[in-house]
């Protein structure tokens, strides 16, 4: 029914420039309490560093030892965001660090950023509070630090545990030794572990996908994200893809992970257990709040992105009072809904946003007829090979808004 796949949702995302209404003083956009609180907002740090840099990503993220100064900026804004009426009567329910590798900062580092958190802003009872990282950067010391500070969930890029597979993306460390970091993760007590699997790399047999998956069965996790290598024309990994065996591995991890416990939250995602708060939240239009450099957010429609070059992040922190973010329509957030009910796996049930209801009537009735979605509950969800297009899917209902 398609001929190009869409790997990812930022390439699934079109323009909401039709809902943008110019620009917003945060101090003044911000300085209003709230009474209603759904509890369930978010916030985003991004690191935007990485020891070493791997030959398929082109993620906002440099090859260097962290800027000392990242952390201590991160803790003063996280102060001044606290002095807003608005963010004081705020709860957050989720917390995600991203990069880049974040383990590149210090365990005191990471540490002071939790602290100062806890410090002045509110949090609901089981709030989430994830680091992303690589298995080499997260030691057994950093790892207890951040544990002993709240962080009750890790999301760990291991990529694949195939020694051949991971020189080739250029990944450190072995296999094996990612296996025991895991396993190591796995004795803590509350925390979630869930790690990220590249499939289709170059080179790939059948049976190195199988290893892989039975390695992240033996280890239960509570979740793993499924991405099929994506060939970045600006990274080195330089292979055209196999589209029939990119199809032909979705399939198998699909089925096979089932057979193991483990079901669909996102298109790229499989968990048993992990609830992912972060990006359920922002699925559903939570607010953002974006700290660090290099971090996107929006906070009561107001869209904020930081600078990613540490000297401009701390004038951009320095300059708190005259910080201007870009404001959206409140209508935007049903567009956020809209696009997050097709990557949690269902067909969007705000049918109303459609422009033109007999198209989408009718790509509804070609959907059904190629088996991609089938009906359910109040709705229509999508079956694995929907979800194998999902994304593709997504831009496609997107354009008839
Ligand atoms: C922000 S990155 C990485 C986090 C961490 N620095 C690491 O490497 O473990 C998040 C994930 O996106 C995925 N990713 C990045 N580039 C990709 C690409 N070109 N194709 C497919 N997946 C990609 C990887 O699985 C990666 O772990
Ligand atoms: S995959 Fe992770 S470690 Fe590798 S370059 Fe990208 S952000 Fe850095």
């Amino acid at each position: 029914m398609f001929k190009e796949r869409i790997k990812t949702h930022h390439s699934a995302m079109s323009e909401g420039k039709k809902y943008v209404r110019g620009v917003a003083g945060v101090k003044e956009a911000l300085s209003e309490g709230r009474l209603d609180d759904p509890g369930n907002a978010t916030i985003y740090v991004h690191v935007p560093y990485c020891s070493k840099i791997c030959s398929f990503c082109n993620m906002r993220r440099t090859l260097q030892t962290p800027d000392r100064e990242l952390a201590p900026l991160i803790v003063r804004d996280i102060a001044q965001y606290a002095s807003l009426p608005y963010i004081r009567d705020t709860r957050f329910d989720a917390v995600y660090f991203g990069g880049g590798t974040p383990t590149t900062l210090s365990a005191e580092e990471l540490v002071s950023i939790l602290s100062a958190m806890r410090e002045h802003l509110h949090f609901t009872e089981d709030a989430e509070f994830t680091i992303e990282t690589t298995v080499t950067e997260l030691t057994q010391d950093k790892s207890d630090a951040l544990v002993a500070a709240g962080v009750n969930r890790f999301s760990v890029g291991v990529q694949t545990f195939d020694d051949r597979g991971r020189k080739s993306m250029n990944r450190t460390g072995t296999g094996d030794a990612a296996y025991k970091r895991l396993a190591a993760l796995r004795q803590y007590k509350d925390v979630t572990v869930s790690m990220d699997l590249i499939y289709n790399y170059p080179g790939q047999t059948d049976e190195d996908l199988e290893r892989d998956l039975d390695r992240i069965a033996a280890l239960s996790l509570d979740g793993f994200s499924l991405y099929s290598l994506i060939n970045m024309k600006e990274a080195s990994i330089g292979e055209a893809q196999n589209e029939e065996r990119d199809e032909r591995f979705f399939m198998r991890i699909a089925q096979k992970m089932r057979g193991e416990g483990y079901e669909f939250l996102e298109l790229t995602k499989m968990v048993k257990g992990d609830r992912y708060k972060y990006i359920m939240n922002r699925h559903r239009a939570a607010d953002t709040l974006p700290l660090g450099a290099g971090a996107g957010g929006s906070v009561d429609s107001v869209a904020l992105m930081t600078p990613v070059a540490v000297s401009e992040y701390a004038s951009y922190v320095e300059d708190f009072d005259q910080r201007q973010g870009m404001r959206f329509a409140k209508e935007y957030d049903e567009v956020t809904r809209f696009k997050g009910d097709l990557q949690t796996c269902r067909l969007p049930r705000n049918e109303a946003l459609y422009r033109d209801r007999e198209a989408y009537e009718k790509m509804r009735a070609s959907l059904l007829e190629e088996g991609l979605i089938e009906p359910e509950e109040g709705g229509y969800r999508l079956t694995d090979a929907g979800i194998f297009w999902g994304n593709t899917i997504s831009r496609k209902l997107s354009e008839l808004l």
